[in-house]
């Protein structure tokens, strides 16, 4: 460990003599960014209310053959914007995009570099402006040193999966990092480093640099070690970091959307927020397959049962996992048949009876990894579904890609993309297992609707299991991109109905069965706190039958029109309020501490009575819980009283006069 320190600090007296030659403010002037071309390469400085937080830190692009002046007069230009947008959906359906913009030019027009500052954060990007047709990128050198050390909160850098569990380390430790790379530092700034609008490029992780001592991006490469082909005009992602003075900042900003473009889907009306169920978790549990046999899940008599259920709850969506042929080939020679259903599953009355009813049939095409099998069918696949009245598919990726390509790299992103693109040609809404991480692209694609990115529910199942501790650090983190199905809602949370069922299939390993590591209220206020378009309730139906609580999913509506994070501390505890329509939901939820919170109900709309319906813990009873109602106002108060990773979520519904 001293080693690192030494050669932190050797670094460190290298930095080169930093003479800004020009400087950008955020709008209400807090945030500063400066910028210098006086030295061997482009420089850049962010400073937060006259403090600095991030240090002198090289930018550039690598491309093999290519050159671009760094010396000389530079040509900028400037611009501000100030704008509320509206999308179709979101934690928030209106946003304000506010801020101050520097184009620099580097004197011979082959690059410049984009910079915004926002109040909110800073983010920069590249514009290329090569003679060549193609340039082949090898790295990139968009480096952060941070000014002074703080804590960190972020996933290990993988380019194959976002599925790990946080390391919490102070920022001079950290050797590598996925994004979002979420920080405080001991001055007290909160921020969050991440990309925006990622398309036809790696993602970007940091890594710390051996030479510098900084934290320096890093490109998924392709098989061939290259980082990306790119055309010689070509602009790259946004590069950002998040900037706040508290831990909910972060999740109250809009950074990431307000980095990318408007929709570029004219007629959104068919893209809509649902709740929904699906044959999901027995099979995850061992007790059903995804493969046709005595406990296939997805035949047509659970299909009709889950509609039904879906009609008698006020759910929109049901999915069928396992519905199509292939399944035998999973983790083998990974081909599935897109267009194909089991002999069980009799496909055109399932879709027949569900449209009859208005409920939205879910498609699920996991493809194992197998790209060049899935896009060669895509669009026809696609046009099937469309012509069931498919809107929802689930895609997965529960595999490695054929030809040795990373799931994160520029193929991976140019296929993820494709999918999106196609599936918007046929009114159709994606939700993606195994994806490529949020950017912020479902403002332009907003049939992009959720995905995972994380270690979800299913992980519950087959290890260790996602603790309190780790669904207090998902808002912070990974959640700052973008919505995620984590599939929230396990009401047995013992398994007590798996455990009973002595023909259970064992392929969980010796981890598996233990049980959920929240109480059943945590379970509940997870629906509010983990922002999902397509939320689900992901217990087998049985085990919602006659469960007084479940009457919170039903009141409940996925199609969220506000939503602000009220109080918070990453990795300890969350509070999130959201309103939909006339009613506002609340979802807490606490660390292993047993915690109480005072909440003022402000955010209640003035002068109208509500009845408050609370879901609250049992002291050392987490499967139980105590549901009381109780008639409020804005001008009221509640305590939260949480249990050791527990949890509440409460329902406001206007009282009818
Ligand atoms: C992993 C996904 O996350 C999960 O939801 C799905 O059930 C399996 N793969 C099978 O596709
Ligand atoms: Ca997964």
């Amino acid at each position: 460990m001293k080693h690192i320190y030494l050669t932190l600090a050797l670094a460190c007296a290298s930095v080169p003599a930093f003479a800004a030659t020009e400087s950008l403010k955020s709008p209400d002037g807090r945030i500063e960014i400066r910028f210098s071309n006086d030295g061997e390469y482009p420089v850049y400085e962010v400073s937060v209310d006259g403090g600095q937080l991030i240090a002198p830190s090289r930018l550039g692009l690598d491309a093999a053959g290519w050159n671009y002046a760094v010396k000389g007069e530079l040509s900028t230009t400037r611009n501000s914007h100030n704008e509320t947008w509206h999308q179709p959906w979101g934690e928030n359906k209106t946003c304000v995009d506010n801020y101050n913009e520097m184009a620099v030019t580097l004197p011979d027009g082959q690059l410049t570099l984009r910079f915004r500052a926002y109040n909110d954060g800073v983010a920069l990007r590249y514009e290329l402006n090569a003679s060549a047709d193609t340039l082949v990128i090898t790295d990139e050198q968009t480096h952060f040193r941070f000014a002074t050390d703080g804590e960190s909160w972020a996933i290990p850098a993988s380019f194959e999966t976002y599925e790990l569990e946080y390391r919490h380390l102070p920022i001079r430790e950290v050797t590598d990092a996925n994004t979002p790379f979420t920080f405080r530092t001991n001055e007290g700034v909160f921020g969050s480093i991440h990309e925006a609008a990622l398309y036809d490029y790696p993602e970007m992780v940091i890594r710390r640099d051996s030479v510098t001592g900084d934290l320096k991006s890093d490109l998924a490469p392709l098989p061939d070690g290259v980082k990306a082909y790119v055309p010689g005009r070509f602009t790259t992602p946004w590069r950002s970091i998040q900037i706040g003075h508290s831990a909910v900042d972060l999740i109250n900003s809009a950074l990431i959307l307000n980095l990318n473009e408007p929709s570029k889907i004219a007629d959104t009306s068919w893209i809509r927020p649902q709740k929904y169920v699906g044959i999901w978790w027995g099979m995850h549990l061992g007790t059903q397959t995804w493969t046709m046999g005595p406990r296939h899940g997805a035949t047509t008599e659970n299909a009709v049962k889950y509609i039904d259920f879906a009609v008698a709850n006020n759910l929109q969506g049901v999915l069928f996992e396992g519905w199509n042929e292939g399944w035998e080939n999973w983790g083998g020679n990974q081909h599935f048949d897109y267009m194909k259903a089991y002999d069980d599953f009799d496909i055109d009355f399932i879709a027949g009876y569900a449209r009859d009813r208005g409920i939205e049939l879910w498609m699920h095409d996991e493809t194992g990894g197998n790209i060049p099998e899935f896009e060669a069918v895509l669009d026809s696949a696609f046009a099937y579904y469309a012509s069931l009245g498919v809107h929802t598919v689930k895609t997965g990726y529960a595999g490695g890609f054929k030809g040795g390509y990373f799931h994160h790299s520029q193929y991976g992103v140019r296929h993820y993309q494709k999918v999106v693109e196609t599936a918007a040609k046929y009114n159709i809404m994606i939700d993606a297992h195994e994806p490529i991480k949020e950017t912020g692209i479902r403002r332009t694609w907003p049939n992009m609707m959720t995905r995972e990115g994380a270690r979800g529910m299913e992980w519950n199942a087959w290890s260790e299991g996602n603790s309190a501790d780790y669904l207090c650090t998902l808002p912070y983190v990974r959640l700052l991109s973008g919505p995620m199905d984590y599939t929230p809602g396990i009401f047995d949370i013992n398994y007590e109905r798996a455990k009973a069922d002595p023909g259970r299939i064992e392929w969980n390993g010796p981890n598996g069965h233990c049980r959920i590591k929240t109480t059943l209220a945590r379970q509940i206020a997870n629906w509010v706190i983990i922002y999902s378009p397509l939320q689900m309730a992901a217990d087998q139906i049985e085990n919602y039958e006659g469960q007084e609580a479940f009457k919170f999913f039903r009141d409940f509506n996925a199609d969220c029109d506000w939503s602000e994070a009220l109080q918070g501390e990453i990795g300890k505890y969350i509070v999130v309020a959201r309103r939909a329509g006339d009613r506002f939901f609340v979802g807490a939820g606490t660390n292993s501490e047993a915690r109480a919170i005072e909440l003022p109900l402000s955010f209640l709309n003035p002068g109208v009575e509500y009845m408050a319906e609370i879901y609250a813990d049992v002291e050392a009873a987490p499967e139980k819980i105590a549901i009381e109602r109780r008639k409020v106002t804005a001008t009221d108060s509640l305590t939260i009283r949480m249990a050791s990773a527990g949890g509440q979520a409460i329902s406001f519904i206007p009282v009818e006069l």
